[in-house]
């Protein structure tokens, strides 16, 4: 389980967390959504310790990480795998290194690494042949698949991913989602996803939404076309209008 409790962060003047509370249980699958620049990443990047808070506390695992050294980090780093933006491989780095990186790093032999980077390759559905191919020769959704590749080197029991389809093409889009929710399964792990594609409520079993700070709402994602809270009811259907925008609004026809 992870437990956030009244965490903040600002950055300079600018309040980006602001009280934040958040439970999430072992084994769900938690949607994150709010709009651009709302703080998503930054919490992210707070929940896998990247990003220090200014108070509040994060356990996980009965640990609060708000607190930690960055050794004691570094043991929670191998329990969280987490999968970047923007699948943010090493362009220097073929696919065997980019994947195998932690295990070469520690004098493991190609040899021995290869068989373990080709099974993890195949799980997210990307052959033998990618191996000796840099990123720049790679599409976005082959990009993601081994960015998903190197964190299940890790067996993560944590999952994350921010923003995991953004820039995809539909049917992509798609083949990402279900490869997220087939790890998700086989893992037996924690899933959270940062997004504002709403197709992910087909995958997800909670959504949460970040607004001005704070989670303002949280609930089953089954229920969320039915939903009835006014902010989830203008994000999910995009309107114009409503308690998001109210600020804006007002600024516009001042
Ligand atoms: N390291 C940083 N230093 C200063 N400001 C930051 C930093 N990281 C994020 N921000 C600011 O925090 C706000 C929230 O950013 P972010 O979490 O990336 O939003 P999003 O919800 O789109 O993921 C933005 O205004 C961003 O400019
Ligand atoms: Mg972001």
């Amino acid at each position: 389980m992870i437990e956030i409790k009244n965490l903040t962060k600002s950055f300079g003047t600018k309040k980006i967390t602001r009280g934040l509370d958040l439970t999430i249980q072992d084994n769900d699958f938690l949607a994150i959504i709010g709009r651009s620049g709302e703080g998503k990443s930054v919490l992210l990047k707070q929940i896998i310790g990247l990003i220090k808070p200014d108070s509040g506390e994060i356990i996980i695992d009965n640990q609060n990480i708000a607190n930690l050294t960055k050794v004691e980090l570094e043991a929670v780093y191998k329990k969280c795998g987490y999968v970047f933006q923007f699948a943010a491989l090493l362009d220097s780095l073929n696919v065997l290194e980019n994947v195998g990186i932690t295990l070469l790093e520690n004098n493991v032999s190609p040899e021995e690494v290869i068989p373990l980077v080709t099974e993890k390759l195949k799980s997210v559905g990307l052959g033998q042949d990618v191996l000796y191919k840099y990123p720049s020769e790679l599409s976005g959704g082959m990009k993601k698949r081994v960015g998903l590749a190197r964190t299940l080197m890790l067996s993560p029991k944590i999952l994350i991913y921010d923003e995991p389809t953004t820039g995809l093409d539909p049917i992509t889009v798609k083949l990402i989602h279900e490869l997220i929710q087939q790890t998700h399964e086989r893992l037996n792990a924690t899933t959270i996803v940062i997004s504002h594609d709403i197709e992910i409520f087909k995958y997800a079993k909670t959504v949460a939404m970040l607004h001005e700070g704070k989670i303002i709402y949280t609930g089953a994602t089954k229920d969320i076309w039915e939903c009835k809270n006014p902010y989830i009811y203008q994000f999910i259907r995009g309107l114009e209008y409503g308690p998001i925008t109210n600020n804006e609004i007002i600024e516009k026809h001042k």
